[in-house]
């Protein structure tokens, strides 16, 4: 795994001399946030050694390297999940990838379901910390040394200084940004109205079905991350509207030119 991660950067700086500083994983939807990459170059999933093809609708599977804001930054255009079928390694290894490339902060961003009341489809979330219920973990194995300890600590997954960065940020674009947990479920059916009501005892505000297993690999190797999701839909048995992926990838592209400036904001705080 560690050789197959040189391979895979290796590949990529031929590509492309950089040494990005940032990562971000652009989730459901989000994707078209990419347009704001100046001194873009693509790299689609299936040419780099060792990644794989995502199979989701609104999930691109390129890799784009360039700048936002004067910052070297390394996009993932689209995700794996593990509901598609791949092995938990296989999710995170472009998160790893990244990393091997020189990235210390990375944005993870998704789509989920408000299980908090107080939220409504189109808020942002900033995600404080996860409940991983995927009854899976991308660690388990035998511990690569090279990237990082065999017990993590996860007392501070969602690093505080890019929160306070986002938090000021939002601030200053007058825009209400709401904080929440988010529980990470394994999919792909959505939940049904019990599983939400479970979700709401056990301290979870928003439900997806990503994000957790990258989390745990960034925070395997040391990274700084930090959490946006998207509310695309309250979560099953709320409104009592059935739950559809159509409305999900709609609702993302309604919030995409505040997410996007909240975003990059932050990424120009991070460079300065
Ligand atoms: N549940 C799980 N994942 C999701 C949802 C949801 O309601 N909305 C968007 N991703």
């Amino acid at each position: 795994m560690y050789e197959k991660l040189g391979t895979a950067a290796k590949f990529i700086q031929s590509r492309k001399k950089v040494t990005p500083r940032v990562g971000l994983v652009l989730g459901s939807g989000l994707g078209a946030f990419v347009d704001r990459v100046e001194d873009a170059t693509i790299i689609p999933y299936d040419e780099i050694p060792h990644f794989h093809q995502t199979s989701v609708e609104g999930h691109e599977g390129r890799l784009i390297l360039g700048k936002i804001s004067g910052v070297d930054i390394a996009i993932l255009q689209g995700r794996l999940h593990v509901y598609e079928g791949y092995a938990m390694e296989d999710i995170v290894f472009p998160v790893r990838t990244l990393a091997t490339l020189g990235v210390d902060t990375l944005f993870l961003t998704n789509a989920s379901g408000g299980v908090n009341e107080s939220y409504q489809p189109g808020d942002i979330v900033l995600i404080n910390d996860h409940i991983n219920l995927m009854g899976q973990n991308p660690l388990i194995g035998p511990n690569i040394n090279e990237l990082g300890p065999r017990f993590p600590d996860m007392t501070r997954a969602y690093n505080e200084d890019l929160r306070r960065i986002v938090k000021d940020c939002a601030e200053e674009m007058d825009y209400n940004l709401q904080t929440g947990v988010y529980a990470g479920l394994l999919g792909p059916t959505y939940e049904t109205p019990a599983e939400i009501r479970m979700m709401r005892a056990i301290g979870a505000d928003m439900v997806g079905m990503s994000t957790v297993p990258e989390s745990i690999a960034a925070n395997h190797l040391g990274l700084k991350v930090c959490g946006l999701s998207c509310i695309t839909n309250m979560a099953a048995g709320i409104t009592g509207e059935k739950l559809d992926h159509s409305e999900v990838k709609e609702q993302a592209l309604k919030v995409m030119e505040t997410f996007s400036n909240l975003l990059q904001s932050a990424i120009a705080k991070i460079g300065l």
